[in-house]
């Protein structure tokens, strides 16, 4: 096999067939006999790019990603509306979020006691426009980050908070509520929720009209369970109400289209206005410090700047395959046009 990097970042490393050698056999076959190396490069990376395989059904994505974790497992207790895909046991479709609804870097399930260990990314059917799956190294950012910052983050910790409405209210699409919280937990029965709720050590509260809080407290940054390095690891650049506007910016710089700079405006003013008129701890979605006082919008600013500057974007080819330490290595997804079709399965 042929083993590259897209550029000096090292980030992913981009494993090919080195002439004939394509089909998925030869493949697993090939990572079969490697497994300590391929184990050691991929901790070290952060993610692994399978590219010019004939991977060329779900079911054979399944089988790579069994290949390189045997420990796929099918829990979701996240935020994004995902369906299992058919003749498969542990695949789904990426996101069911709509084409312009960018999703911020994240740590897969950070905010849980026990997150993904490794995730996989299929390109099923490439983008006409966008969409990538961007990556970044998320021990980076916790390096480069203003000390002084850093240390508050350490210090201080965050709570993450998210409010769910009751089932059965109106089922129009909200772009700052994703579910109601049936979907989460797959049951309307309120004692099933509070006993996920205690097994998973997460704080819930029922509001008026049996709306649901839920918190997490976590530490802003983890130790690599291999490597021991420390690593960025929340959900502050996806769940701050600020993060939203500062993304579309950097989106509309690399996108550059009249939707994006519309984004951009909108979420702005959005975001001012449900700033005013929602205390922190009622927005759909937010990260506080761990006193649950709010966190300053130039933080947040600067996480995001940081992550774009360590930002890898590359466009899907059919039937590429990515395979992300969860630990060290976050994901997210640019906007985009017409068919895409990327599924996703993880490891914990
Ligand atoms: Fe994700």
């Amino acid at each position: 096999m042929k083993e590259s990097f897209l550029d000096d970042r090292k980030l992913p490393l981009v494993i090919e067939p080195n002439g004939n050698g394509k089909s998925k056999e030869e493949l697993l076959a090939w990572m079969k006999a490697n497994k300590q190396t391929f184990d050691k490069k991929f901790y070290e990376s952060g993610a692994i790019l399978f590219r010019g395989f004939d991977i060329d059904t779900p079911k054979d994505f399944e089988s790579v990603a069994l290949q390189t974790d045997p420990r796929l497992k099918n829990d979701y207790y996240g935020t994004s509306p995902r369906n299992i895909v058919k003749d498969t046991t542990y695949v789904y479709t990426a996101s069911e979020l709509p084409g312009y609804y960018p999703i911020m870097q994240h740590c897969e399930m950070s905010y849980v006691k026990q997150p993904p260990i490794s995730l996989f990314f299929y390109c099923h059917v490439e983008p006409d426009y966008g969409g990538e799956t961007p990556i970044c190294n998320f021990r980076k950012v916790y390096a480069d980050m203003n000390p002084k910052i850093r240390e508050e983050f350490d210090r201080r910790g965050l709570i993450t908070v998210r409010n769910y409405s009751a089932p059965g209210k109106s089922g129009k699409f909200n772009l700052f509520e994703l579910k109601k919280w049936n979907e989460i937990f797959q049951t309307t029965d309120k004692a099933e929720v509070e006993r996920q709720c205690k097994e998973q050590e997460i704080e819930f509260e029922w509001l008026n009209n049996d709306n649901l809080r839920l918190l997490h407290r976590t530490p802003a940054a983890i130790e690599h369970p291999l490597s021991k390095e420390k690593v960025w690891f929340n959900h502050l650049q996806v769940f701050n109400p600020v993060a939203a506007p500062i993304e579309y910016g950097y989106i509309h710089q690399y996108q550059h289209r009249a939707k994006t700079l519309f984004w951009n405006i909108f979420l702005k003013l959005m975001v001012g206005v449900k700033k005013i008129t929602t205390a922190p701890i009622d927005q759909s979605m937010n990260v506080l410090f761990g006193d649950g006082k709010e966190i300053p919008d130039s933080y947040v600013q600067h996480v995001e700047d940081l992550i774009w500057k360590n930002l890898v974007i590359f466009p899907w080819r059919k039937n590429d395959v990515i395979a992300i330490d969860n630990f060290s290595t976050s994901h997210g997804r640019l906007p985009y046009e017409g068919k895409r079709e990327i599924l996703v399965c993880w490891s914990a």
